[in-house]
């Protein structure tokens, strides 16, 4: 048997949730193109086509609202411990620690499209009120006229969001949602292969999101490119960041050997955004430089943007806080997390992969 780190060859399960061609840069979800998506629907919408298989009729979609708009405030128990967590307990811990709070009857094996739906409900919700929290102000409750993109910014901010906002916000989402068997996708799936409900599944992946080499990245991109600063400092910057062996954030990717479509998407959208010009200015220098570096000094190995790079454009622009870029990625993954663990649960077989063992035999074993 042949060792595979990182799992690169391996097919863990069939599915019908998204396709990903990483050499012709291409992203579907059930059989539409995600870019498409991410320009004429909103975050509900594709929301419905990840946990149903189909873009919703008027009255799925007028339902679904209803069922989002009950689940959007936090159970007493949750918000009292979001509120009690010690200050330096960071924005994923915070998440991890409420949806695993919320374990209980309601939230039992199998999964159910309603777990998913009151799960995704939620992730907002925890976030806005820990960041006001921090920030010494009430939680505001969600208003029930507005969608969940646009309540997400509302409950941050206290006042209803620009519309230009809520569109790139949306563009965000819809383009971050699923992305096939992904590093926390997975952890949600092997939780839910042991029959372990849904909370648990969501947490696990909470987990995997968190580290930098998945969900960190735009915070990283946004402190790289604060770092680097100008464009005269951008060369000497990327060379001897390469030359000490470090790594680029917001480029490379385990699938995309081109460029990522997400990114194109994102870039596309900071184009229509009033936005802080030179930021911008600098992210789109510092990305062709870096991609004639990186192949400079990684030849062959095929290094794009990667979307994260232009997530950090694009939450910067609509004013979100850097701190709150993985929570935001978290915020709009949880609706591939559930869509996957309800069809891993569909046809489950627990996950049982193998490893060799490479330490040492007790001596009479070694003797023979
Ligand atoms: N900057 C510099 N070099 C990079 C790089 C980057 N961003 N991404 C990959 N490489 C190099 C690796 O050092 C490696 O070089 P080697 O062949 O000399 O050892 C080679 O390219 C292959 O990279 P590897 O790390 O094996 O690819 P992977 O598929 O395991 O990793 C990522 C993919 C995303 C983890 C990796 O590209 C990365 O760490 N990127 C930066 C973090 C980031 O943007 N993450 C968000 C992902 S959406």
């Amino acid at each position: 048997m042949s060792i595979d780190k990182g799992l690169t060859k391996v097919v863990a399960a069939e599915t019908n949730i998204s396709h990903i061609d990483g050499n012709e840069g291409i992203l579907i979800y059930r059989g539409y193109s995600a870019k498409d998506l991410a320009i004429q629907y909103d975050f509900e919408s594709v929301c419905y086509l990840l946990w149903y298989g189909k873009i919703p009729t008027e009255e799925e979609y007028e339902s679904l609202n209803q069922t989002f708009k009950k689940n959007r405030e936090l159970p007493d128990h949750v918000r009292d411990i979001i509120e009690h967590l010690p200050r330096n307990v960071d924005m994923m811990s915070v998440i991890r620690t409420s949806l695993s709070a919320l374990g209980d009857e309601t939230i039992q094996w199998p999964p159910t499209k309603e777990q998913a739906i009151k799960l995704t409900a939620l992730v907002p919700t925890i976030i806005a009120t820990r960041f006001r929290k921090l920030n010494g102000l009430e939680p505001v409750v969600p208003n029930e006229e507005l969608g969940h993109v646009a309540n997400y910014l509302y409950m941050l901010n206290g006042e209803k969001p620009m519309k230009a906002h809520v569109k790139a916000l949306n563009a965000y989402t819809v383009l971050t949602m699923e992305h096939g068997m992904n590093a926390s996708t997975f952890a949600a799936r092997v939780i839910a292969s042991t029959e372990s409900e849904m909370v648990s599944a969501i947490t696990g992946a909470v987990g995997a999101m968190k580290g930098p080499l998945h969900g960190g990245a735009p915070t990283e991109v946004t402190e790289m490119l604060n770092e680097i600063g100008s464009k005269e400092n951008a060369k000497p910057w990327l060379r001897d960041r390469l030359e000490s062996g470090k790594k680029l954030m917001g480029f490379g990717h385990r699938v995309y050997k081109t460029q990522d479509p997400r990114a194109e998407a994102l870039k596309e959208v900071t184009r229509n955004l009033t936005v802080d010009d030179h930021w911008l200015d600098l992210a789109n220098y510092v990305e062709d430089l870096a991609i004639e570096l990186l192949e400079e000094y990684k030849p062959g190995r095929k290094l794009y943007t990667n979307v994260e790079f232009y997530a950090a454009a694009v939450l910067r622009a609509v004013e979100m806080p850097s701190e709150l870029f993985t929570p935001t990625f978290t915020a709009s993954r949880v609706v591939g997390w559930t869509a996957n663990v309800i069809e891993q649960a569909e046809d489950n077989r627990i996950y049982r992969p193998q490893s060799k063992y490479v330490g040492k035999m007790p001596s009479h074993l070694v003797d023979q």
